[in-house]
């Protein structure tokens, strides 16, 4: 009934079996993990590989800008095409929050990825910190598809992304008190939403500054609910469809 569509499952030191079981018992039912260097892609293969219901994308993340290769990115390629799981590419994108002096060199790694994403038909998982502007204008030039993750700009830009065909990634930030994530949701349709948790990090109310779990999703559905006045039943069964379309995770099973 939900899919958390972004989690680092490699980062959090967690019991993978046990996260499962919790997770299916709140009717989170498929996970799409993020394996944004190699460690956390090695390790995140290994996860799905061994269970059914959970999916990666995988891409290098700009604060990996420094030593990430061409090879690296043959390297990413190949997975892509050998791994059925592997249902897009990210995190990808600018972060000039934690990484500001090498901006051009992180708009060419960001723009070599957006490439392979056209190359091969993959969607995208963007990252986009102090970057806003700038994301929105290099992501205009691509016709790609793909989730602007945890989403925290202005409604006017939320319009903009949509109108390109992007969905925004929605997580714990909109549940902490007096985030302003809720007037951007109050305007989107529930069609251009999906929900994540990016665990471990950004844990959802009452579990703020807490080690996150995919498992919390339904508190975040519960918001959306609350907000646009609809059930959280509605709200799972359409962010669940977005996903779905969206991966096309029906193929890459
Ligand atoms: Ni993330």
């Amino acid at each position: 009934m939900f899919i958390d569509t972004h989690c680092h499952l490699s980062k959090g030191d967690y019991d993978i079996d046990k996260l499962i079981d919790e997770c299916k018992n709140n009717g989170v039912d498929t996970l799409i993990i993020s394996g944004c260097d190699k460690k956390g892609i090695n390790e995140g293969l290994e996860i799905i590989e061994k269970y059914a219901n959970v999916y990666m994308t995988i891409g290098f993340h700009p604060s990996e800008v420094d030593t990430t290769t061409d090879e690296d990115l043959i390297w990413l390629e190949e997975l892509i095409k050998k791994h059925k799981k592997i249902v897009g590419i990210g995190e990808i994108g600018l972060d000039y929050y934690w990484v500001k002096d090498n901006k051009e060199k992180q708009r060419l790694l960001f723009e070599k990825q957006l490439k392979l994403a056209e190359k091969l038909n993959m969607p995208i998982v963007i990252h986009s910190r102090e970057a806003t502007q700038e994301t929105f204008d290099i992501l205009k030039k691509y016709s790609l598809k793909g989730i602007i993750h945890c989403y925290s700009g202005s409604k006017e830009m939320a319009r903009e992304y949509i109108k390109l065909g992007y969905y925004l990634g929605i997580g714990g930030v909109l549940t902490f008190k007096n985030s302003n994530l809720c007037d951007v949701v109050k305007e989107i349709p529930l069609e251009s939403i999906t929900l994540e948790t990016d665990s471990p990090y950004l844990a959802p109310t009452p579990h703020r500054g807490e080690k996150n779990s995919p498992e919390y999703i339904p508190l975040i559905a519960e918001k959306i609910a609350e907000i646009k006045e609809k059930t959280i039943e509605e709200v799972g069964l359409i962010t669940t469809n977005n996903a779905c379309t969206l991966f096309d995770l029906k193929s890459h099973m």
